[in-house]
C-alpha cells in the first residue's frame, strides 16, 4: 500500500514537470509567433522571400525553444522529483523506526536542499534519542514492557527478554497472561488495569511462568499509558525479578526455625535420655530372668527392647539435630571422594533395588572446607531419599530407574562454589509439601519407615558449611537435589 503512494506521487510529478515543459513549449511557440508576426506587420508590403525567412526563422525559434524546455523539464525531473521521492520514502521509514535513510543534499541555496538538510539533521537526532532509549532499556534490570487496552503485548525490552526468555518475535501480540504462571488468577490482568485506571497505579507480587516453564516471584508496578486527550491506550508494567530475595527470606525464616527448633529438641532428647536408658537396662535385666522357655515373655520383652532402641536412634537424631557442631574440626575437602565414599556405603542396597546410578563427576574439583563425616552424613540421606523414591515408583527393575550425580562449579553472587546434584526420576514432592520437607519430623514415609530428621540434620549440617541445598521436584515425575558448598579459598572463617 506504502509502495502505491511512492508510485502515484512520483507519477503525479512527473506529469507536473511535463505539463511545466509543455507550458514552456507552447510559451516559446507564441512568443516567436508574436514577435515575428509583430516584425512583419511593420512592412507594410512584405515580400515572399521575406515572409518565407521569418517562417524559417520562427521554425528555427521554436526548435530552440522547445530544445531548451526539454532540457530544463529533465533537469527538473532529476533535480526536485527524485530528491522529493527520497524525502518522501525517508519519512515513510522513519515513521515505522528506520531512521537510516538519508537524503544526498541537492547543490544550491535553494529551500529545497535546506529542507533535505534539515529533514537529514531530524534523523541524525532521532538515531540518537532512539539509541540511547535502547541503551536505557538494556540497561535496566527490570523487565518493562507495555501491553494495549485488550492487554496484548505491544513492547518488549531486552530485559524482558533476559528474564523471561522469549524474544521479541515470540511474544509481540501475546496476551499478558502468557507470563503469568497458572497459580495467578486468570482474570487478575483484568483487575490489575482497573486499579490502574482508578488509582493510576497497580502494584503487587505476581508469580511469573518464564519460557522454560520456571516460576519467577515477580513485583510488578502496572500503569497506564494516555493520550494527550486523556484517553488510555494501553499500559507499562514494570517486573522486578524477588525469586532470590524470596528464596533467601525463606532460607532466613527456615534458620531461625532450625535454631528454635533445635534448642526444642536438644531439651526432649536429654529428658527422655535418662528414663529410656532405665527402660533398656531394666529391659535386658528381664530378658535374662525370664526362662527361655517362656516364649510368650521373651517375645514381649524382645519387643520392649527393640522398640526403646529405635527411640534412642531418634534421641540420637535428634541431639545431633541440635548439636552445635564444631567447626574447628573442619579439613580440607575432596567433595567427589565424599561422593564416592558414601556411594560405596549405600551401593549393595542401591545395586539390590537395581537402580542406575549415573555419574557425572566432572574435572578435579576445587577443594571445600568442612568435615568429611557431615558431609558423608548429608550424601547418604540424600542417596536414601532418592533411593526410596525410585523403589516407590518403580518396585520393579525399570530403564527410568535412574539417579544421576552431577557435579560443577558455578558462581553465584560473587562467591564460586562447587555444586553437587542429585536427580531422582522417583515419585516427586507433592507441591503442598515443598516447604515442610526441612522440617524436623515431617515424613511422608509409612510408619517405622523414616524419622523425618534426615533433611533437617542435612539443611544444619550445609547452613554450618556457608552452602545451600535446594530442593526443585514435580510430583510423580522427578527430584532434583542441589547442594551448593563455597569453594575452599583460604577466606573461611572457622569456628563462627
Ligand atoms: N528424593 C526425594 N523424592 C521424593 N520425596 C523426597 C525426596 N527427598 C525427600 N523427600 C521428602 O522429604 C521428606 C523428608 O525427608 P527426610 O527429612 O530425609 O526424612 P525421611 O527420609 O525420614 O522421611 C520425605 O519423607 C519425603 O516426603
Ligand atoms: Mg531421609
Amino acid at each position: 500500500m506504502e509502495k502505491k503512494k511512492f508510485g502515484g506521487l512520483g507519477l503525479r510529478l512527473f506529469i507536473l514537470t511535463q505539463v511545466f515543459t509543455t507550458l514552456i513549449v507552447l510559451a516559446t511557440g507564441f512568443f516567436a509567433i508574436e514577435i515575428n508576426r509583430k516584425a512583419l506587420l511593420r512592412r507594410r508590403q512584405p515580400t515572399i522571400g521575406q515572409v518565407k525567412r521569418t517562417l524559417e526563422n520562427m521554425r528555427i525559434e521554436v526548435l530552440i525553444g522547445g530544445f531548451v524546455a526539454c532540457l530544463s523539464g529533465i533537469a527538473l525531473t532529476l533535480a526536485i522529483t527524485k530528491p522529493i521521492k527520497q524525502l518522501i520514502e525517508g519519512v515513510q521509514s522513519a515513521a515505522v523506526g528506520d531512521f537510516t535513510k538519508t537524503i544526498d543534499v541537492p547543490p544550491g541555496q535553494f529551500e529545497f536542499s535546506q529542507l533535505v538538510q534539515a529533514y537529514n539533521q531530524m534523523l541524525a537526532s532521532l538515531k540518537k534519542s532512539e539509541e540511547h532509549l535502547r541503551k536505557v532499556f538494556y540497561a535496566a534490570d527490570d523487565a518493562i514492557m507495555t501491553t494495549d487496552r485488550e492487554g496484548r503485548i505491544t513492547l518488549w525490552s531486552e530485559s524482558s527478554e533476559r528474564m523471561f526468555g522469549y524474544s521479541k518475535d515470540q511474544i509481540v501480540g501475546k496476551d499478558l497472561n502468557t507470563l503469568h504462571s497458572p497459580k495467578m488468577k486468570p482474570d487478575l490482568i483484568r483487575q490489575m488495569q482497573e486499579s490502574a485506571m482508578k488509582k493510576g497505579r497497580w502494584q503487587g507480587e505476581i508469580i511469573y511462568s518464564n519460557s522454560k516453564g520456571h516460576s519467577i516471584d515477580g513485583w510488578c508496578v502496572m500503569t497506564t499509558l494516555t493520550e494527550e486527550t486523556g484517553e488510555i491506550v494501553g499500559y507499562l508494567s514494570v517486573v522486578r525479578d524477588m525469586t532470590e530475595k524470596k528464596q533467601m527470606e525463606m532460607q532466613l525464616i527456615q534458620a531461625d526455625k532450625m535454631a528454635s527448633l533445635g534448642e526444642l529438641a536438644a531439651g526432649v532428647a536429654h529428658e527422655i535420655n535418662n528414663p529410656l536408658s532405665g527402660i533398656l537396662s531394666n529391659a535386658e535385666f528381664l530378658q535374662e530372668e525370664i526362662p527361655d522357655d517362656s516364649e510368650e515373655q521373651q517375645e514381649e520383652i524382645r519387643e520392649i527392647i527393640e522398640n526403646s532402641q529405635r527411640i534412642k536412634t531418634i534421641v540420637q537424631d535428634l541431639l545431633n539435630f541440635s548439636r552445635q557442631r564444631d567447626s574447628k574440626t573442619y579439613t580440607t575437602l575432596d567433595i567427589s571422594a565424599v561422593i564416592t565414599s558414601s556411594l560405596n556405603l549405600t551401593e549393595h542396597q542401591i545395586q539390590l533395588d537395581r537402580i542406575k546410578i549415573v555419574k557425572e563427576i566432572g574435572d578435579p574439583l576445587p577443594f571445600v572446607r568442612g568435615s568429611f563425616n557431615q558431609m558423608e552424613q548429608v550424601f547418604i540421606n540424600l542417596l536414601s531419599n532418592a533411593r526410596y523414591a525410585l523403589n516407590r515408583k518403580f518396585p520393579d527393575p525399570h530403564e527410568d530407574k535412574t539417579l544421576l550425580i552431577r557435579t560443577d562449579q558455578v558462581e553465584e553472587t560473587g562467591r564460586k562454589y562447587v555444586r553437587v546434584e542429585f536427580h531422582d526420576r522417583g515419585i516427586g514432592i507433592p507441591e503442598e509439601d515443598m516447604d515442610k520437607i526441612f522440617n524436623p519430623f515431617f515424613t511422608s514415609k509409612e510408619q517405622g519407615q523414616g524419622t523425618g530428621l534426615g533433611l533437617s540434620i542435612s539443611y544444619n549440617i550445609i547452613q554450618e558449611h556457608k552452602g545451600t541445598i535446594r530442593f526443585d521436584s514435580k510430583e510423580g515425575e522427578y527430584t532434583k537435589v542441589t547442594v551448593d558448598l563455597p569453594i575452599d579459598e583460604g577466606d573461611i572463617e572457622d569456628g563462627e
